[in-house]
């Protein structure tokens, strides 16, 4: 299954979910290749299946059927610390509302993976100020969550999915709570490090002029794949 370039795969992956004797399927059937250094968008409607794909990719949730791969490793059957682990090691993430922890600083929250992987101290310094330089934080290191914008919040979440150089970043929606002018600055901010690093992306959002940015678009509803679009 390890297929080269193979970043993650789905096979014939269902996610469903029973409620008040109801049956939804979050997903349906998706089938799904992404290559490493793709940058790709997920697009549809509320309800249609983009958080719980981006969660089923990387063992956050279970599938009800099929399999999913992470750069050639079967997730089915994998412990919560191994999957913990394979997260750790090749897995980047992004949220909507950031996810900063508020009394560290932005140095502190990038370091954060760093220190979980067990990296020296002087090393963890030299990466997280070259980090946050190339995400455009220079200067701000020491300031608190509560003491950013939004969008620089965001910076700092970027650099603490990329710090420890993963295969792959996912994104909830990552610009959902910028203003267009700082969305923009942070998807060039996104596909400067998929060019520079050949960091795969893959982000959900609602906005069009967003998904334009991607190189792929793939689109769901109702859980399935219902378009999957790649710009030449
Ligand atoms: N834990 C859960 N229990 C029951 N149903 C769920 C659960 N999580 C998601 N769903 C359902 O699965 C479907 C897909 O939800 P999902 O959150 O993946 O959509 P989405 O595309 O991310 O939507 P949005 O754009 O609003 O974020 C929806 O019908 C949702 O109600
Ligand atoms: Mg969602």
């Amino acid at each position: 299954m390890n297929q080269g370039d193979t970043i993650l795969q789905f096979q014939n992956v269902s996610r469903l979910y029973h409620q008040g004797g109801e049956t939804i399927r979050a997903l349906d059937g998706v089938d799904l290749t992404l290559r490493r250094g793709e940058f790709v968008a997920i697009a549809g409607p509320s309800g249609s299946g983009k958080t719980t794909l981006l969660n089923v990719s990387v063992g956050l949730d279970q599938p009800t059927e099929g399999k999913v791969w992470v750069g050639g490793q079967d997730l089915t059957g994998m412990s919560a610390p191994e999957l913990a682990q394979l997260r750790l090691n090749k897995v980047g993430f992004i949220f909507q509302s950031y996810n900063l922890v508020p009394v560290l600083s932005a140095e502190e929250n990038a370091e954060l993976i760093l220190l979980l992987r067990g990296v020296p101290a002087a090393e963890r310094k030299r990466t997280v100020h070259q980090v946050l330089k190339e995400v455009g934080l220079e200067g701000l290191e020491h300031r608190r969550p509560s003491e950013l914008s939004g969008g620089q919040q965001q910076r700092v979440a970027v650099a603490r999915a990329i710090v420890a150089e993963p295969a792959l970043v996912l994104a909830d929606e990552p610009t959902a709570n910028l203003d267009s002018k700082t969305a923009f600055a942070l998807i060039d901010l996104m596909e400067k490090l998929n060019q520079e690093h050949d960091t795969t992306f893959l982000f959900s959002t609602h906005d069009p002029r967003v998904m334009k940015r991607a190189k792929r678009i793939i689109y769901l509803l109702d859980g399935r794949v219902e378009k999957d679009v790649s710009s030449p």
